[in-house]
């Protein structure tokens, strides 16, 4: 069998360990060949495919990126399912001139919904699911998600000791589209006194009345984590809008602190690193037993797939009574 293996959408620690675990069981225990197609769904378009081995997949186990590179190419138009005429013709020459059986194809919640379109055209396809907004719904963590939230929760701990020092709040905005998902891990798992997600709504005099009873404890200082998705008058970002908000409301020096694509970037956490060869493996013995059309997922803690259909156009969002949040309401967390 011939497989071509794709990364699409913004990259994440694990890709690489992904795309690794892939190859070395497809190649090493299935004796099935693997084409790397570069740059998510553009490589079909414009055949730019090569023929991976065990040595062009050595040494990717902790390497951040994608060897094979990534773009938000888009192969169908926005609200119908019906794929460009051109872009068809030349996505299926592709395939049809390197003789690939299947696809995998690794990427997030745009990344699923073309994933679906292409195997409604015809293709078959098997998915793994990876951000760092972990927002792919059908499965309880995609990876990369770990890697993010310890790199935030990281930052957040580097906050404190200057918030402290200065007698400041610091506001400090995570990725995560438009899901709270970083902002609610990294939040807890560094200390945040505030934490703002863009499904539960804030007001502005609970968020001060936080600080200002911190202060009344004889703690000067805050720390408040927010979601880059939460709701922002237009042209507004998330971390300056809530610190120009804080300083009028209770009048304490505020900085903010917008954390970008360091959350993306470097090794994956050795969670991470496992998950990427567990979905990678458990993607091929899909392929294997013919099983298409279906995304990997972790649930419960074990590896199983879910049908595209089921996954395609939702969305996975934090809910109210997630445990995080239950538990750091009773510590008096603000939550909005
Ligand atoms: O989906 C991952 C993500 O990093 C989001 O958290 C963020 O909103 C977006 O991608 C940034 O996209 P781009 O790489 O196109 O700037």
């Amino acid at each position: 069998m011939k497989i071509g293996i794709l990364t699409s959408g913004g990259d994440c620690p694990g890709l690489n360990s992904t795309i690794r675990g892939v190859c070395k069981i497809a190649m090493n225990h299935y004796d099935m060949e693997v084409y790397g197609i570069y740059n998510g769904f553009r490589g079909l378009l414009d055949d730019d495919i090569t023929r991976l081995t065990d040595e062009s997949t050595t040494g990717l186990l902790t390497m951040g990126g994608t060897i094979l590179g990534t773009s938000r190419e888009k192969l169908f138009r926005k609200r119908s399912s019906s794929i460009n005429d051109h872009k068809s013709a030349a996505m299926l020459k592709t395939i049809e001139k390197h003789e690939l059986d299947c696809l995998v194809c690794i990427g997030g919640t745009g990344t699923q919904k073309t994933a679906f379109d292409l195997m409604e055209a015809g293709i078959k396809v098997v998915t793994i699911p990876k951000t760092i907004d972990n927002d792919v719904w059908g499965t309880d963590m995609s990876f990369g998600f770990d890697s993010a939230v310890s790199i935030a929760s990281d930052a957040i701990d580097r906050l404190h000791s200057t918030a402290s020092a200065h007698q400041r709040v610091m506001v400090i905005e995570v990725m995560g589209h438009k899901t709270g998902w970083l902002a609610l891990y990294s939040g807890m798992a560094g200390g945040g006194d505030i934490i703002l997600l863009p499904e539960i709504p804030f007001n502005i005099h609970s968020i001060g009345d936080t600080i200002i009873n911190r202060l009344k404890k004889g703690k000067p200082y805050s720390i408040v984590v927010v979601a880059e998705g939460i709701a922002t008058p237009e042209g507004k970002k998330a971390a300056q809008y809530i610190a120009e908000e804080i300083e009028y409301e209770t009048g304490f020096e505020t900085r903010e602190t917008v954390l970008g694509y360091i959350q993306r970037g470097g090794s994956p956490t050795a969670y991470d690193r496992n998950i990427a060869t567990l979905m990678g493996g458990h993607a091929v013995e899909l392929i294997s037993s013919g099983d298409f059309g279906k995304m990997v997922a972790l649930r419960d803690g074990r590896i199983v797939s879910v049908p595209l259909a089921e996954v395609k156009d939702k969305l996975r969002e934090v809910t109210s009574d997630h445990d995080l949040i239950v538990q750091g309401k009773k510590m008096g967390i603000c939550f909005g």
